[in-house]
């Protein structure tokens, strides 16, 4: 049984207080932890303050980015010990946006992977086809190239300890979310792929979560697919009442 996994990506959103104050009011409400496993990625100036109100909690800090570099002279970048030192314990890799606005390429991507395993955080890798892609029935095409590329020199130990985020680029931030069945079968196409390449145990445990235009009214739906196992939610984790929503889907 793969425990679901719950995590917000807030983007360029939020200043320090009210990431905090966003942080407060989850926490007040559970009396005790709730199922699934739950994640906010808020902006890197906000990271120290929010560690600092959950700490100790059920909730669990990401960044949104790292650079694959351990230090050195890259202006305006933050490596993998920084974000460990500011409280976090995961960060996103391989968002469509990075790739697309940022031009990370599968390379990049793959090295940014092994810097946040070897620095002990789980990388929430990003994977989706676009919409002229998606048309052109290249879906699993480009599936297979994101998983083959960003996952070069990774083994099974390795892949134990992230967790893969489907995305297809069409529905984020569209509103237009895959259907739950549009979506598992993607979902079970890495299954199968995971397993092929790293066995069937590794893939049994993995955490694969749909990413796009999910919302407290469909994030059920999507969860009831055998091979989904949570969510990586943008727009609608900002708001905290829809992101409890979510979190209690
Ligand atoms: P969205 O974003 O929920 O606003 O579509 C998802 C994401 O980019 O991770």
């Amino acid at each position: 049984m793969i425990r679901p996994v719950i995590a917000g990506n807030w983007k360029m959103n939020k200043t320090v207080a009210e990431s905090v104050a966003f942080a407060v009011r989850l926490l007040a409400a559970y009396d005790t932890a709730p199922g699934p496993e739950v994640i906010i990625a808020p902006p890197f100036t906000a990271l120290q303050a929010v560690a600092e109100a959950i700490r100790g909690s059920f909730i669990a800090l990401c960044a949104q980015n790292l650079h694959e570099a351990e230090k050195g002279a890259y202006t305006g970048e933050i490596s993998g010990g920084m974000l460990r030192e500011a409280g976090c314990t995961a960060v996103i890799i391989g968002h469509s946006e990075r790739r697309t606005l940022f031009g990370e390429g599968d390379d990049r991507i793959n090295r940014k992977l092994q810097a946040a395993l070897t620095t002990g955080l789980k990388p929430i890798f990003c994977i989706g086809e676009s919409l002229r892609q998606r048309e052109e029935d290249e879906t699993e095409t480009v599936i297979a190239h994101q998983l083959k590329e960003g996952l070069n020199n990774l083994t099974a130990d390795d892949i134990v300890r992230l967790a893969i985020a489907y995305e297809p680029v069409w529905a984020i931030g569209t509103g237009k979310t895959a259907s739950p069945e549009q979506a598992e079968r993607v979902h079970r196409f890495i299954r199968e792929w995971i397993a092929g390449r790293y066995g069937p145990e590794c893939a049994a445990t993995l955490a694969i979560l749909y990413g796009g235009s999910v919302t407290p009214a469909n994030i059920a739906g999507l969860m009831a697919q055998p091979d989904i196992n949570g969510g990586l939610i943008g727009g609608a984790s900002l708001d905290v009442d829809s992101f409890i929503r979510i979190i209690g889907n």
